[in-house]
């Protein structure tokens, strides 16, 4: 249903490195979409990660998480970078991102791995394996390793120290993840992978034996079982096997970094962190590249914005129902593809760079011509 600006509160938070570049080029197209009266959105900047810490001493205030808990959607650049590497582990950037998955309950996290055809021969593997990909790991983000206790460094009585952290999952947090996944499963292929690593692991014949129970409620969907090992040679060997996958926090971080690069870059790939919806249907969410902070490149100008305005595109489907409005922007994205335009990240010996700008001029561009 059609909603005014005032329904759609979305609160940005470029962050750090190259994260406000690529989002001036989101904003942009936000603009273009006001301008256009084709939707608008009661934006709200913010501050995350070490640009946070600067200026308030934490990664994240109790304002900002208070901002992100009040608004319909999140949308989220990068963090980290060398500046703040040394700082004590409860300051470091990073955790600013990972308190506001957490407090937000944000446990689905949705990163599609699609190749764009224009950019088939930009993958380190052959094109026909990769040609066509469509591919959607969904990871869960607020439970196991990152954040089970115990966990922490302890000293034992020999001096030596002792580093631990915990995987653990109750079956509620395994299925609500696994629904999310059979859900997403139904408007796809029908095909959903269940990765674990149940042969060393109890929590993972935990998730075995609650995904084969929550199957039987999507008789439709296909459900197979792989180890978080084979995945990742499967991933690079034939790819185009997967629907659907649905994995833990931490096999979940690997597995969509290494989807990501079948791409061609990680410079290319969205996501989308989803809660539990309400009785009305909203549902938080934060919408983020999957790519860093990129502090080699960042100031610099250079950085592919792709990833970050296709995550645009996920906020507009999943967390306000604009599906043409998504199409139109990923249509964009892949003319301005199809047009040659390449930045650093993707470009081959022979093609021209574009700046982060240049890119963002010819994706307005495409759109201006569609709308
Ligand atoms: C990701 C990142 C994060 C993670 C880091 C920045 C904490 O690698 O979103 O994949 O490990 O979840
Ligand atoms: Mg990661």
């Amino acid at each position: 249903m059609a909603q005014s600006a005032s329904n759609r509160k979305v609160l940005v938070l470029p962050g750090d490195g190259i994260g406000p570049e690529i989002m001036g080029e989101v904003m942009r197209v936000v603009e273009f979409f006001d301008k256009r009266r084709i939707a608008s959105f009661d934006i709200k900047q913010g501050l995350v990660g070490g640009s946070a810490y600067d200026a308030s001493g934490t990664p994240l205030t109790d304002a900002t998480l208070a901002e992100a808990m009040s608004s319909d959607a999140v949308l989220f650049g990068s963090v980290g970078g060398p500046k703040w590497e040394t700082l004590p582990f409860e300051l470091q950037p990073e955790r600013g991102l990972l308190r506001l998955r957490k407090e937000m309950d944000l446990f689905a996290n949705l990163r599609p791995a699609v190749v764009f055809e224009a950019l088939a021969d930009a993958s380190a593997l052959k094109r026909d394996l990769v040609a066509g990909l469509d591919l959607m790991i969904v990871r869960e983000l607020t439970g196991g390793i990152y954040f089970g206790d115990p966990r922490g460094v302890e000293t034992l009585p020999d001096g030596t120290k002792r580093g631990i952290n915990t995987e653990v999952y109750t079956e509620a947090e395994i299925e609500r993840v696994l629904r999310a996944g059979f859900e997403l499963a139904r408007k796809r292929q029908h095909r959903l992978t269940e990765v674990d690593k149940a042969n060393v692991m109890e929590s993972g014949l935990l998730w075995r034996e609650v995904a084969r129970r929550v199957a039987a409620d999507y008789p439709d969907v296909e459900l197979s079982f792989m180890y978080a090992d084979n995945c990742a040679m499967q991933l690079v060997r034939a790819p185009k096997q997967f629907d659907v996958i649905v994995t833990s926090n931490l096999f979940g971080d690997i597995l969509s970094d290494c989807a990501a690069m079948l791409t061609g870059s990680l410079g290319m790939l969205p996501s989308a962190s989803l809660g539990a919806a309400d009785a009305s249907g909203r549902r938080r969410a934060l919408y983020e590249p999957v790519h860093g902070s990129a502090p080699d490149i960042a100031g610099k100008g250079v950085a592919n914005p792709l990833a970050c305005i296709l995550s645009f595109a996920m906020m507009l489907r999943y967390s306000f129902d604009l599906a043409e409005e998504a199409d139109l922007v990923e249509n964009a994205v892949r003319q301005t593809l199809a047009a040659g335009i390449r930045t650093g990240d993707i470009a081959g010996t022979s093609d021209t760079r574009a700046t982060t700008k240049q890119m963002g001029d010819v994706v307005l561009k495409e759109l201006e011509k569609a709308a």
